[in-house]
């Protein structure tokens, strides 16, 4: 598809807005909707960029859905929020509801009185963010899981993690707590679950990433076996024993850094997004930077230059399409738990 008439638009649209509008972009999407990014970054460093857009009016989030949520919650209510592709839910982010995430709280509660602090991949819905600030948790991302872990630890002696099962258990294990001390908590079985969690100082939601749960050790074996020497990085969203075969891992930038500090000549395996990894490839072409299977995000994927165009049009006429909005009530609690994470 020739995809020069839309670009000349999106240029068009871009030059009758002028600091009107800021075009925030995730390294997932694909080459064409990111050549217009005026941020590109990962999760973390989106929401730090849309806090800080204080002089646009529209800002343009390409991604998904959580984190236009996000960026609406952290600008001034007098700016809007578009996503451009409509609706782009993150299967992820639908696997913890407040109802189920409340029913795992009462029943932990019940278990641990007030001792237990609630942390939320910024993966999840907004009323999901406003149930953790209500119970005096955080927000984290894949970049700061770490930190955020410790920081709950320090308050209470027990934590439970939503909704990714993966980087809870990655990260509470690079905290040196044992596997025997991470329980799983399956919202269709309460009762075994709460049985688990008894002895646990880590409870993670038993919520998934698709793109990153299809990776397996086999797929590291196999690098290894073609490419002598491979270094192998993934995303903590992938299954443990992925991230313990591999060299190391790390948020979407984090991978990036990773890349751009390694020698000339490198040849590195990547376990995330393909949109990313292939760029990466094509961005640093004195290193072979390659997938380490291709496994592609559908989600960010409904974000194409034609939608791009269209919501910077309907802003240049008055009339703005795909305005993300978040209640009062619940943007209040939920920015108590984003602004626990970004004080940190
Ligand atoms: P990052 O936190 O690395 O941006 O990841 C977001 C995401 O959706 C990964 O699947
Ligand atoms: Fe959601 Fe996974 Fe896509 Fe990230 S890569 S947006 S977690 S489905």
């Amino acid at each position: 598809m020739n995809l020069e008439p839309i670009f000349a638009d999106i240029e068009q649209a871009r030059r009758e807005l002028g600091t009107d509008v800021v075009i925030l972009v995730h390294h997932y999407e694909s080459d064409g909707v990111i050549r217009w990014a005026d941020f590109r970054g990962d999760s973390l460093e989106l929401s730090r960029v849309a806090a800080k857009q204080h002089q646009a009016r529209y800002i343009v989030f390409c991604g998904v859905d959580f984190m236009a949520e996000t960026a609406a919650m952290l600008c001034d209510p007098s700016q809007q929020v578009l996503l451009p592709a409509g609706d782009a839910p993150c299967p992820m982010a639908y696997m913890a509801s407040v109802k189920r995430a409340q029913e795992a709280w009462d029943r932990l509660t019940a278990l641990w009185s007030d001792d237990l602090v609630p942390i939320t991949y910024q993966n999840s819905t907004a009323a999901l963010k406003a149930f953790c600030g209500r119970h005096g948790g955080a927000v984290c991302t894949s970049s700061n899981a770490e930190r955020l872990f410790r920081w709950a630890l320090e308050q209470k002696r027990h934590l439970i993690f939503f909704p990714d099962e993966w980087l809870g258990t990655n990260s509470a294990l690079a905290l040196g707590i044992p596997r025997e001390r991470i329980a799983v908590w399956d919202s269709d079985e309460p009762d075994a679950s709460l049985a688990q969690a008894r002895g646990a100082t880590v409870v993670v939601w038993q919520g998934y990433c698709h793109v990153h749960t299809f990776f397996t050790t086999d797929h590291v074996r196999a690098v290894r076996e073609q490419y002598p020497g491979v270094r192998v990085i993934v995303h903590p969203e992938c299954p443990v024993d992925v991230v313990q075969a591999a060299d190391a891992y790390g948020s979407t930038a984090q991978i990036i850094r990773y890349v751009e500090q390694a020698p000339a000549g490198s040849v590195i395996a990547i376990g995330t997004e393909v949109n990313m990894v292939t760029r990466l490839g094509r961005e640093y072409s004195d290193k072979t930077v390659m997938p380490l299977s291709p496994s592609r995000c559908g989600t960010m994927a409904l974000t194409t230059p034609a939608k791009l165009r269209d919501t910077l049009r309907s802003c240049v006429v008055g009339d703005p399409i795909h305005v993300v909005s978040v209640d009062d009530e619940t943007r209040r609690w939920a920015n108590l738990a984003l602004e626990r994470m970004l004080n940190l």
